[in-house]
């Protein structure tokens, strides 16, 4: 980007996370999620780090939202409604933990839960609620004392004995099973729908009519203690943790998940314990608030800005984020249907980093009217494929480009038409799958219904596919990639995984499986993250292989292993082999003019020479052949029967052709030695009868001696 277009950016993301704010905090939309616009701020954030010449003292990020709406009296809160810093990864927590430990030496932290809901303050003199305000700027609030008084789990007598005066500081929520009961009634009613409890919770507390906020069943979890009138010393407060103690005495309720942590570990441990049940908790829960649990420890280390440093809220990876759309690329699936995948700028979502989406087909493009270059909310929830959810219209420069669907073939080069029906499609690519919907809706967070249907989240086909015209088309060919992956060893990769991946429109061709990343196949229907990885570790891990290897795989007509390994000892490289004349490869020895033609045929193709560009270009490299020029084999050729103990057969071959000798696949006259390992088959009796000598293993070994 040069610097106009930062500079634009810049401005394009204070607009927008300063209208996404507005609408999320003053008018509680629902389409907006606290993951978009921190995914915007933290892009915001990074831009201004980068170039501090176009920071802004008013830009958005500094400042809190919340403007107190007209229509509750103002308060001032004596102290101060303060937020916290976030911590996005283990590393940050790492980091705050250092720090901590810098100022104060050794100390325990207290660990609980970060609800998600609205903050408010309590005031309680004699015991008595007196006053109750939301956060509002952190300075001044509003009044909104008597819809909390609604609230069940609001004492409004505090339990005795009590201070004659406390200010207690806390989160309203409200239930997820309270919230998906609500936004029944809302579409009931024609009314907007609630995008999280978060959003329903703020909602319900803006009621002018207490009685309707009597009906939203909020509740409320109280987690500090601001101000108490303490002069008689009766309550003995110098932890944190005693603090919500004397909250439970007095008839608060607190956050049922909490721990104290004497050493680092135990707060990581704790964080993994509450991110396995937190889908599973009754109300929403963001993350986990960490704090030193010494008061005066806390006062030491003081507060910066509207947050203190003694606090940090751990965040649990966001499931949506902004990222921008780089270019669009077209994977031909085995019916021959062209699916758009988009490709992005690597973002994290749902802990893992997604740089590439399914758009599944040319009427999601249209209905979302996602076009290149534009700034998209992407998803990605544990056991869901990433998709492209929204488009960003505001962050748009002019530069955006539509997408159409190309007229030949990626693959093949053949012309692609139009299918009205849709029905050359194969089912599991029609659009999203209902169960994602199912289990997006279930977690009792970001999305509403309405964001699902914008999202072409239902499973009617598409009313328009593309395909491929060439009934030959490589893409279709599912044999010749299920014989690639064999020969490259790739065992993870079976036929029902390719056939998948095909579906999904995450790949054409064998090529583009080393393009793949854990998050592409993490969302996959009983695909978990441990199997993902060892797919993408064995594609990854065989991505280096002998020359012989890689031209057996492309599944060249009568090109078998032993044929390869003669082509790739005579040429020794790959670029001799592709350039080589049919007269050429028919001269080398046990070749003959058919083979020789077939060989020459193909690499004469240009879809098969743009295939072997591809995988180079994907990562997939040739060892250098290392061949010894007058090895001990030269002109030796073996044949290998039964099992080797101390090595594998493949290893045996490359041991045989480093030495300059061939290996072959059955017993002649010209064959000059049989190693015959343990349980050896036919060929051992071959060698008998034609009395080729037979060595065993151990010397055989001794033969490179
Ligand atoms: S302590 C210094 N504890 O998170 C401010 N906050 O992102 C005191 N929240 O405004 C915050 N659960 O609305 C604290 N156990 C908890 C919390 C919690 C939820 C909210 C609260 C705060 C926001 C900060």
């Amino acid at each position: 980007m040069n610097n106009a277009s930062i500079k634009n950016r810049i401005q394009k993301l204070r607009e927008e996370i300063s209208r996404m704010r507005f609408e999320y905090h003053v008018t509680n939309k629902p389409d907006i999620t606290d993951d978009m616009y921190e995914s915007l701020g933290r892009e915001l954030f990074t831009l201004e780090e980068q170039y501090p010449e176009y920071r802004d003292s008013n830009s958005s990020l500094n400042r809190v939202a919340g403007a107190a709406s007209p229509h509750f009296k103002k308060v001032k809160h004596s102290i101060r409604m303060l937020s916290l810093n976030d911590a996005f990864n283990y590393e940050e927590v790492e980091a705050w933990m250092e720090r901590m430990h810098k100022v104060v030496g050794r100390s325990s932290f207290f660990c609980e839960l970060k609800l998600d809901g609205l903050a408010v303050s309590l005031i309680y003199k004699n015991g008595e609620l007196v006053e109750g305000s939301t956060r509002g700027d952190g300075f001044i609030g509003e009044d909104i004392t008597m819809n909390l008084r609604m609230i069940d789990t609001i004492p409004l007598k505090l339990q005795r004995p009590y201070p004659d005066f406390v200010e207690v500081r806390g989160e309203v929520v409200m239930a997820k099973r309270v919230w998906k009961n609500l936004n029944i009634q809302q579409e009931k009613e024609g009314k907007q729908l609630f995008a999280n409890t978060r959003n329903a919770a703020a909602g319900s507390l803006r009621q002018l009519d207490p009685a309707i906020v009597r009906t939203r069943k909020l509740d409320f979890f109280a987690w500090d203690i601001a101000l108490l009138d303490n002069k008689e010393k009766k309550f003995l407060l110098s932890l944190h943790s005693e603090k919500h103690g004397l909250l439970r005495k007095l008839g608060f309720e607190v956050a049922p998940y909490d721990a104290l942590c004497p050493s680092d570990v135990d707060i990581f441990s704790f964080i993994e314990k509450v991110g396995k049940i937190r889908e599973d908790l009754p109300y929403g829960t963001d993350g986990i608030v960490i704090s030193v649990d010494e008061l005066q420890l806390q006062e030491k280390i003081g507060i910066v800005g509207k947050a203190p440093k003694y606090m940090v809220a751990y965040k649990y990876p966001a499931e949506r984020a902004t990222t921008k759309v780089t270019h669009i690329t077209v994977n031909v699936g085995r019916t021959g249907v062209l699916t758009p995948l988009a490709h992005f700028n690597p973002t994290s979502v749902a802990g893992s980093t997604i740089s590439k989406a399914t758009l599944h087909n040319m009427d999601q493009i249209e209905r979302l009217d996602i076009r290149i270059g534009d700034t998209v909310v992407i998803q990605k929830a544990g056991d869901v494929i990433p998709e492209v959810v929204s488009v960003l219209p505001a962050m748009r420069t002019g530069k955006e480009k539509k997408f159409s669907m190309p007229s030949t073939c990626p693959v093949c080069g053949f012309e692609v038409k139009k299918n009205k029906t849709g029905n050359k499609q194969s089912s599991s690519s029609k659009g999203p799958r209902i169960s994602s919907t199912h289990s997006l809706k279930d977690r009792g967070q970001t999305i509403s219904h309405r964001t699902l249907l914008a999202a072409g989240k239902n499973e009617t086909a598409p009313s328009v596919a593309y395909y491929c015209t060439n009934k030959n088309c490589p893409a279709k060919n599912r044999r010749g990639m299920q014989h690639f992956v064999n020969i490259f060893e790739i065992y993870t990769v079976g036929p029902k995984i390719l056939d998948r991946l095909k579906d999904e429109g995450l790949i054409s061709d064998a090529a583009d499986l080393f393009t793949l990343e854990v998050s592409d196949l993490s969302g996959l229907e009983r695909f978990g993250v441990k199997s993902a990885e060892n797919i993408i570790s064995s594609i990854s891990s065989h991505k280096n292989v002998p020359l012989w290897r890689f031209i057996y795989a492309l599944g060249i007509l009568h090109v078998g292993e032993q044929t390869a390994q003669d082509i790739a000892s005579y040429f020794g490289t790959l670029e001799k082999v592709m350039k080589a004349r049919k007269e050429e490869i028919n001269a080398i020895e046990n070749i003959g003019p058919v083979v020789a033609r077939s060989i020459h045929e193909f690499f004469s193709h240009t879809e098969n020479q743009s295939f072997i560009k591809k995988l180079l270009s994907n990562g997939v490299s040739i060892q250098m052949s290392k061949i010894k020029k007058g090895g001990k084999f030269q002109g030796k050729t073996f044949v290998l029967t039964g099992t080797l103990s101390t090595m594998s057969r493949d290893d045996a071959k490359e041991k045989i052709k480093h030495e300059g000798g061939k290996v072959s696949s059955s017993v002649s006259k010209n064959t000059s030695y049989v190693v015959a390992g343990d349980q050896p088959g036919s060929k051992y009796i071959d060698a008998l009868k034609m009395r080729v000598p037979i060595v065993n293993e151990e010397e055989f070994v001794l033969m490179f001696l």
